[in-house]
């Protein structure tokens, strides 16, 4: 559409633009350089280089943790041990019992969700969950459990006022993200904490886009469980992942089986962090989150995420005078270093795709596993095209991505 193309502006001029500066992108892989990676909301690519070979020496060197007392298993133990800890660490949680494990932030929040609600009870969540919440709050809604949702106003920012407006009197528990993963925009947790608080209601968090990259203090928050993955802000692998549970609040486990201990009990064990974890955990993949946290720790999140919110904030500026472009959200909230865009009404995986095939940069598009969201930024159909930073991207990274976006943005 004319609009897109302002005088003398042509999407050629700013491909020829991205070329000189940042490379043809069939040539940048024929040296074998990296591709321009944005996509770290779904998963971090490049870990830190103890990631890989705490997995490794763990692959070559532990037994099954908890089984029995030769060098092997004991070594494997702690080595799981030495992961609890490094992440109460960082959440802050009272004691390393307090951190169970599990495959990813699905399966922890399966675990939080079923093992926490009971028909009866009443829910309050929000518009900006992942089907990760909201697919096991409509499984248990099937079963009499009573839903809300916090919504959103015309900037995507949570309307704060309904927490409290939606509390029943039999309202249980209020499950919140950290930060939506479309928008980026992070949940103001202290404000609805005060109303957990107030309300005598579980928190739960769902810290899928937040660990890692926020500080989290539990204890300061008043979380009750906090679930998180491994293989996103936290830079271990994929398949890691868990939840912290407050000291003393039951949850009842998705899974039972061999413990290691109490082998002739009929129940599964219930103390913590036992009371979460059946069958043989992952060992090499927590070895590679250990080493992934304690980098961390060494980095300092709040290091780590200004320097995300500086190239968040500069492709932010770098876009949004571009003719076509549709930004989502306000970057004037606190947030997760994420932008979702469109350009005027191109679909969003098209988008995507050229960004892939013609530049080399990697996006997600569509909708993200997050129907409601969508539904509120009227982006069912569209779907957008979602950029994701880390603190392991460049500057230089982020203007090739604004090139890219403006010289789509100029083609028909
Ligand atoms: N939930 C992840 C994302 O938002 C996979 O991309």
């Amino acid at each position: 559409p004319e609009f897109l193309r302002p005088d003398g502006e042509t999407a050629h001029r700013h491909r020829d633009e991205y070329v000189r500066h940042c490379g043809k992108n069939a040539e940048r892989r024929e040296r074998g350089q990296a591709v321009i990676y944005f996509d770290h909301a779904a998963t971090t690519l490049q870990k830190p280089p103890v990631v890989g070979q705490a997995m490794l020496a763990a692959l070559q060197t532990a037994g099954n943790p908890g089984r029995g007392a030769h060098e092997p298993t004991l070594h494997a133990a702690r080595i799981v041990y030495d992961t609890r800890t490094a992440l109460a660490e960082l959440f802050h949680a009272e004691d390393p019992a307090c951190i169970a494990f599990a495959a990813n932030a699905t399966q922890a929040l399966n675990t939080a969700i079923g093992g926490l609600l009971s028909p009866g009870d009443h829910v309050i969540a929000t518009v900006c969950e992942h089907n990760s919440v909201l697919r096991p709050l409509y499984r248990l809604r099937e079963q009499g459990v009573q839903l809300s949702f916090v919504g959103v106003d015309d900037r995507a920012i949570l309307r704060y006022e309904q927490f409290e407006q939606l509390v029943r009197p039999n309202t249980r528990a209020i499950v919140v993200t950290g930060a939506s993963n479309v928008t980026g925009h992070a949940t103001d947790l202290p404000f609805v904490a005060q109303v957990a608080k107030k309300h005598g209601l579980l928190l739960l968090v769902d810290a899928a886009q937040t660990a890692g990259s926020l500080p989290i203090d539990v204890q300061a928050l008043g979380i009750d469980v906090l679930c998180f993955t491994g293989h996103k802000g936290l830079m271990g692998p994929q398949g890691t992942g868990g939840l912290y549970v407050r000291p003393g609040l039951r949850v009842a486990p998705l899974v039972v089986g061999g413990s290691g201990v109490h082998s002739f009990a009929e129940a599964h064990p219930a103390e913590m962090p036992t009371a979460l974890e059946a069958g043989t955990l992952n060992a090499p993949g927590l070895a590679g989150l250990g080493a992934g946290v304690r980098w961390l720790l060494e980095q300092g999140v709040e290091a780590l995420h200004t320097r995300e919110m500086a190239l968040t904030r500069s492709f932010w500026e770098g876009v949004r005078e571009i003719p076509g472009v549709v930004l989502y959200g306000t970057l004037a909230a606190p947030r997760a270093p994420i932008v979702s865009l469109n350009l005027a009404g191109e679909d969003s995986a098209r988008v995507a795709d050229a960004l892939w095939e013609e530049y080399g940069i990697c996006v997600r598009a569509g909708a993200h596993c997050a129907p409601q969201m969508h539904r509120a930024l009227g982006t069912v159909e569209q779907g957008v095209v979602r950029f994701s930073f880390s603190h392991q991207n460049t500057e230089a990274e982020v203007q090739c991505a604004v090139k890219a976006v403006r010289a789509l943005a100029l083609e028909e």
